[in-house]
C-alpha cells in the first residue's frame, strides 16, 4: 500500500515537473521568436518604467510624452495609474498601436492593502501571524488585480533598527528570522502558494529595497549603508533571500551605496550574490530614478552610470529613461554587449509571459470584478488585522478594557482625523472610506455610555515642521481657527466632566515613511502639553497612540496608566480600536521594533552582540559598556506586548541534555492564562551560542508560536531545534553550526525568559 502511495507521489511530482520544464521551454520559445522581430531600440523600450502625469506620484519626477513613447515600442512598462479604465486605455495604445503590438506591465504601490487598507507593515508584524499577513497580501492581489494592475512593489523586508528612518513604518522591523516569515508570507499572498502568475486574482511580487536600505546612517532617508559581510549575511540580507526561495518575481534595488558602490549599479550585489548564490531567475527593477541618482553619488555621467547598471544585473529603470536614451549609444561604442540587453529585455518578457499578458493584456480587468474591491468580507479582515496588530504597551490597574457606559471623552487631534487613518504607503487606499476612531467608539458603545469630543491640540504646531509633514496632503489641519491654548481648555474642562479619558495623540499618517525622517522621535509637543494637561486632572487616561515608528515615550510611560499602539490601523482602524478599547478583542500584538528609553540609544535591538565589558543591570560600575543617564535597555523590547489576561510560565524542561548528529532537542514549556479573560500568546523560542569562531549576538529568534488560552487552560508549547537551526555565517561567510554550548530561551518577550543549557555536538 505504502509503495502504491510513494509511486503515485513520484509519478505525480514527475508529471508537475515535466509539466513545469515543458512550460518554461514553451516560454523560452515564444521569448526567443519576439526578440528575433525586435530592433535593438525595442529591446531597450522594455527596460523603461515610467510613471505618467496623473498617476499616484511617488517620487520627484514625472514621465513626459508617454504616450508617443508607448507608440514607438520605448516603454516596457507603467506605475502608479489608479483605475482600471485608465490602465486598460494605456495598455490599448501599446497593443494596437506600437510595432510590435508587445503589452506593458502595470506596477504599483500596493504596500499595506490596495482600496482595502490594512495596517501598516510594522503594525502587521506585530502580530506575529503569518497567515493573517498571508491573507492580507491575498487580499490586496485580489482588489489590485481588479483594477488592471499586475505587479506590486512589496514586500518591503528591509531590516531597521534606526525609528529615526521614516520607512521603518513600511517593514517588519529589527529581526532578520521573523522579517523572513513575513517576507515569505507577502509572497505567496501576493503570487499564491503555487507561483502561478496567470491566476487573474495573483500579481508579481517585488521584493525591496535590494539592499540594507534600513541601515542608513543617521536614520536620515537615502543615506549610505556600511556593514560588515558578517552582519551583512547574519542580520540583513536573510529576508530578501527569503523573499527569493518563496519565489519572487521581481526585485527593487535601493537607494544606498554598498560597499561604497550604489545598490542600483553594484554588480557583486546584483548578480554575484542575487543571481549566482541564491538563484533569482526574475527581474531587477530600479528604485525611482535610483540609476540616475549614480551621478551625485560620484559614479560618472548618465550613460556611464547607465552602462554600470546593466552590467551590474540590472534590468528595468524606473523613472529616469537613462537606459532608454543612453544604452545604444554605449553598445556602439562597444560599452555594453548586445547580449546584456538581450538578458535584460528577454527577463522583462519572461514576467509578462508568466503573467499570461501576451494572451490577455488587460489581465485581470473586467467590469464584474468591481465588485471585488473594498467588499464587507475585505473590510472584515482589515478590522480583525487591525486589531491583531495593536501592541498593549501599559495597562496599570487593569484600566483596559472600558465598560461600555458612563462618560467618555474622547481627546486628540488625530480622534476625529480620517485623513490619518491609512498610514503611509497607501496610494490606492480612499481615505475617505475610513473609520474614524470617534465613529468607532460610537459604533461600539451606542447609548450605553456618553461619549465626547475634544481635539485639544493641533498634531503640531511649528509652521515648519507642518509643511514639511504635509506634502503628501494636509494630515495635519492647518485650517483650526482656535488658539492652541482655547482648544486645551475646552479639552480640560471635559476631561473633568467625565469617567476616563481616551486620549488620541500620536504622529500624523506622513510623519512616517519615505523621505520622513525625524531627529526627534517624541510626541509632537503640542500633544505633549495636551496630555500633561489632561494628567493633571487626575482622570484615568488611556493613552491610544498612532505611530508609524517606535517613539521615546518616557514621560508617557510613567505618567499614564494604559498605552495601546494602534500603529495606522487602516480602512477599519476606528472599529478595531473600539474593538480593543471595549474588549471585544483581547490585544495580543508584540513589538517588532525595540522602542528606545531615549533616542541617544539609538540604534537599540535585542539581538546586539556583547561587548567585552558587558553591564549588569542594577550592578552599574565604572568602565562598563554602559551610559551615565540612561539605562542600556530600551524602554519596550522586542517581543513585548501586554494582554487583558495574563500567562504563566513554567520553567523548560529539555527530551535530552543537547543535540547530536541529526537528532532534534525538544523543548517544553508550559503555558497557563491565569487572568481573567481568554486571550492569545506569542510563545518566543531564542537561543545563544556561548562561545564560537565569531562573537555571536546574546539572542537570536528561532520559532514563534502563537496560541489561544482560555481563561484558566494551560498547554505544553514544544519546540524543536536541530543544528540546522542553529547555522550562522562564519568569517567566511560559510553557513556552519559549530559545536559547543548554547543556551535556550523561552518566553513572553526578548526580555523576559525561562533559561535552559545545552550542548550541541557532531
Ligand atoms: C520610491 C520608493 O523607494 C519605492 O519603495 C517605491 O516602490 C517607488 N518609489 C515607486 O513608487
Amino acid at each position: 500500500m505504502l509503495k502504491k502511495t510513494m509511486l503515485a507521489f513520484f509519478c505525480v511530482a514527475t508529471l508537475q515537473l515535466t509539466a513545469q520544464h515543458t512550460d518554461t521551454e514553451k516560454m523560452r520559445r515564444f521569448v526567443n521568436g519576439l526578440m528575433q522581430r525586435m530592433t535593438t531600440e525595442e529591446k531597450i523600450g522594455q527596460l523603461n518604467l515610467l510613471i505618467p502625469g496623473g498617476a499616484a506620484v511617488t517620487g520627484s519626477v514625472v514621465s513626459t510624452d508617454v504616450e508617443t513613447k508607448i507608440k514607438n515600442g520605448n516603454v516596457g512598462g507603467l506605475f502608479g495609474i489608479i483605475g482600471a479604465e485608465r490602465i486598460r486605455r494605456a495598455q490599448e495604445i501599446a497593443v494596437s498601436q506600437s510595432r510590435l503590438k508587445i503589452p506593458m506591465i502595470f506596477g504599483m504601490d500596493v504596500i499595506h492593502g490596495h482600496k482595502t487598507t490594512f495596517p501598516i507593515p510594522l503594525g502587521l508584524s506585530c502580530s506575529w501571524d503569518t497567515a493573517l499577513i498571508e491573507r492580507t497580501a491575498q487580499i490586496a492581489a485580489r482588489e489590485a488585480t481588479a483594477d488592471g494592475i499586475n505587479w506590486a512593489f512589496s514586500p518591503m523586508v528591509d531590516i531597521a533598527r534606526d525609528p529615526r528612518w521614516g520607512r521603518i513604518a513600511e517593514g517588519s522591523g529589527e529581526d532578520a528570522f521573523l522579517g523572513s516569515q513575513v517576507a515569505k508570507a507577502m509572497v505567496r499572498g501576493y503570487q499564491g502558494r503555487s507561483n502561478d502568475l496567470k491566476d487573474i486574482s495573483r500579481l508579481m511580487a517585488c521584493v525591496k529595497h535590494f539592499a540594507l536600505y534600513g541601515a542608513a546612517e543617521g536614520g536620515r532617508d537615502y543615506n549610505t549603508a556600511d556593514m560588515s559581510r558578517v552582519r551583512m549575511y547574519n542580520e540583513y540580507l536573510p529576508p530578501y533571500k527569503a523573499a527569493v526561495e518563496a519565489g519572487v518575481g521581481s526585485v527593487m534595488s535601493s537607494f544606498n551605496v554598498i560597499d561604497g558602490i550604489p545598490a542600483t549599479g553594484n554588480q557583486w550585489l546584483l548578480t554575484d550574490l542575487l543571481r549566482k548564490q541564491w538563484g533569482f531567475g526574475g527581474f531587477v527593477v530600479s528604485d525611482y530614478t535610483s540609476l540616475n541618482e549614480m551621478i551625485p553619488h560620484g559614479m560618472g555621467d548618465l550613460q556611464t552610470v547607465s552602462a554600470l547598471a546593466l552590467k551590474a544585473g540590472l534590468d528595468m529603470d524606473m523613472v529616469g529613461e537613462g537606459m532608454l536614451t543612453t544604452l545604444k549609444k554605449s553598445l556602439q561604442e562597444g560599452k555594453v554587449t548586445q547580449k546584456q540587453i538581450d538578458d535584460a529585455c528577454r527577463r522583462i518578457l519572461e514576467a509578462k509571459y508568466k503573467l499570461g499578458l501576451f494572451d490577455d493584456p488587460y489581465r485581470g480587468i473586467s467590469a464584474s470584478r468591481a465588485s471585488e474591491i473594498l467588499t464587507p468580507a475585505n473590510r472584515a479582515a482589515a478590522r480583525e488585522a487591525a486589531a491583531r496588530s495593536f501592541v498593549l504597551l501599559k495597562n496599570d490597574g487593569q484600566l483596559l478594557p472600558l465598560k461600555k457606559s458612563g462618560r467618555i471623552a474622547v481627546i486628540g487631534p488625530l480622534a476625529d482625523s480620517r485623513r490619518n487613518m491609512l498610514g503611509t504607503w497607501s496610494v490606492s487606499g480612499d481615505w475617505q472610506q475610513s473609520v474614524t476612531v470617534i465613529e468607532g467608539i460610537r459604533n461600539a458603545v451606542g447609548s450605553g455610555a456618553t461619549v465626547s469630543y475634544a481635539k485639544g491640540a493641533n498634531i503640531a504646531d511649528d509652521p515648519f515642521f507642518v509643511r514639511r509633514s504635509n506634502m503628501l496632503g494636509m494630515e495635519i489641519d492647518t485650517t483650526e481657527k482656535r488658539t492652541p491654548a482655547d482648544m486645551l481648555k475646552e479639552a480640560v474642562d471635559m476631561a473633568k466632566e467625565s469617567d476616563v479619558v481616551i486620549a488620541v495623540v500620536g504622529e500624523a499618517a506622513d510623519m512616517s515613511g519615505e523621505s520622513s525622517s525625524r531627529a526627534s522621535i517624541d510626541i509632537p509637543e503640542s500633544q505633549r502639553n495636551l496630555l500633561q494637561a489632561l494628567a493633571r486632572t487626575g482622570k484615568k487616561i488611556v493613552l491610544v497612540l498612532f505611530n508609524g515608528r517606535p517613539l521615546t515615550l518616557n514621560w508617557e510611560n510613567q505618567h499614564l496608566p494604559a498605552i495601546l499602539d494602534v500603529w495606522f490601523g487602516g480602512t477599519e482602524a476606528g472599529n478595531a480600536i473600539a474593538d480593543v478599547v471595549f474588549g471585544d478583542h483581547n490585544p495580543s500584538g508584540k513589538l517588532t521594533a525595540s522602542f528606545p528609553y531615549s533616542v541617544g540609544q539609538v540604534p537599540v535591538y535585542y539581538n546586539h552582540l556583547n561587548t567585552g565589558r558587558p553591564f549588569a543591570p542594577g550592578d552599574w560600575s565604572k568602565f562598563k559598556s554602559d551610559y551615565l543617564d540612561i539605562p542600556n535597555e530600551p524602554l519596550y523590547p522586542f517581543g513585548y506586548g501586554l494582554s487583558y489576561t495574563t500567562f504563566a510560565y513554567s520553567a523548560i524542561t529539555g527530551n535530552k541534555t543537547g543535540i547530536s548528529g541529526n537528532g532534534k532537542l525538544e523543548l517544553t514549556v508550559r503555558v497557563t492564562n491565569n487572568g481573567n479573560y481568554d486571550g492569545e500568546e506569542t510563545v518566543q523560542l531564542y537561543t545563544r551560542q556561548m562561545e564560537g569562531s565569531i562573537a555571536r549576538p546574546v539572542k537570536e529568534l528561532k520559532a514563534f508560536r502563537k496560541i489561544f488560552l482560555k481563561k484558566g487552560e494551560s498547554r505544553d508549547v514544544v519546540f524543536s531545534l536541530s543544528a540546522n537551526d542553529l547555522k550562522f555565517y562564519n568569517k567566511d561567510l560559510a553557513w556552519v553550526f559549530e559545536p559547543g554550548k548554547y543556551k535556550a530561551f523561552i518566553g513572553t518577550s526578548s526580555a523576559q525568559t525561562a533559561e535552559f543549557d545545552f550542548n550541541a555536538g557532531k
